[in-house]
């Protein structure tokens, strides 16, 4: 009620707002929802920083495997200037990258082009623990795996696997360079292999396996943006083959699967 001079008592002047729940789809693993995308980097990065220290205080570094695509770079960017980030262990950190087009590494398309450009050249990582695939070597797959199966082998049996890997998902639910019918998706006892054929969306592709994949300590899906909903709403419902819905085919081992999505990635 008004007081005598007509103003409105402070308990009327501003109605409580409680802030509408996010929704949650349920996705195998955990799932993170932000409605912004600044919210969105923030719960990624945080989690990546921590997995990072909690990984070199245990085993005196961290594996850590990124994805190119459009969805990761605010996050590259936002490692290397968020104060939050600024003891990022990177003298400790191996960097491997996920998959890589079978292109020069001047091109445009090279993942990671953009991953140098936004991480590698503004850290302290030191050079020999940068992993570049060397795609357009003809035994680009034989090399990187034996690149990494060398540079685990120094961690005790049982932890010799990456430590946190960053994934992204394709519209049509390709994830890596995995992509729905194609050969890669069948690899077996392989750590990495070269994707190629009609299904590869060109150009050709050196790939992560499933089998790599799933055996890490910490897998992170990053998916944003209105034209994932679909895909998002058909991994709800886990009614497609792997060979169709490729992402369906993550699946860590004794490891933890955690989904980032914006609010405009969630089926409504
Ligand atoms: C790549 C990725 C790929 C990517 C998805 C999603 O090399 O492009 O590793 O798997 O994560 O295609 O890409 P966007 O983030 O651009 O949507």
């Amino acid at each position: 009620m008004p007081d005598p001079a007509g103003t409105p008592r402070s308990f009327d002047a501003a109605p409580i707002e409680v802030a509408p729940a996010l929704p949650r789809p349920a996705l195998p693993g955990t799932v993170i929802v932000r409605a912004s995308e600044d919210e969105w980097l923030d719960a990624v990065a945080a989690d990546l920083v921590l997995h990072a220290k909690n990984c070199v205080r245990t085993f005196g570094d961290f594996h850590l495997a990124l994805s190119g695509g459009k969805t990761p770079e605010p996050l590259y960017r936002r490692l290397m200037y968020d104060p939050l980030c600024r003891d990022f262990p990177w003298k400790r950190t191996h960097l491997w990258v996920v998959d890589e087009r079978r292109v020069p590494m001047d091109d445009d398309r090279c993942n990671f082009k953009m991953i140098h450009e936004t991480v590698v050249a503004h850290s302290d990582i030191p050079k020999d623990q940068v992993h570049p695939i060397r795609a357009l070597e003809p035994d680009a797959d034989d090399l990187y795996e034996a690149e990494l199966r060398e540079s685990l082998a120094w961690r005790e049996k049982g932890h010799d696997r990456l430590d946190f890997v960053l994934l992204g998902m394709g519209s049509d639910g390709h994830t890596a360079s995995l992509f729905p019918r194609s050969p890669a998706l069948d690899a077996r006892g392989r750590l990495v292999v070269i994707n190629d054929g009609p299904a590869v969306t060109p150009p050709d592709r050196v790939t992560m396996t499933f089998d790599l994949i799933n055996a890490a300590r910490f897998v992170a899906v990053l998916v944003s943006g209105p034209s994932k909903r679909d895909t998002i709403a058909r991994v709800v419902r886990h009614t497609d083959p792997v060979h169709d819905l490729p992402i369906l085919g993550v699946r860590p081992v004794g490891g933890e699967l955690r989904w980032y999505l914006d609010l405009a990635a969630c089926p409504t």
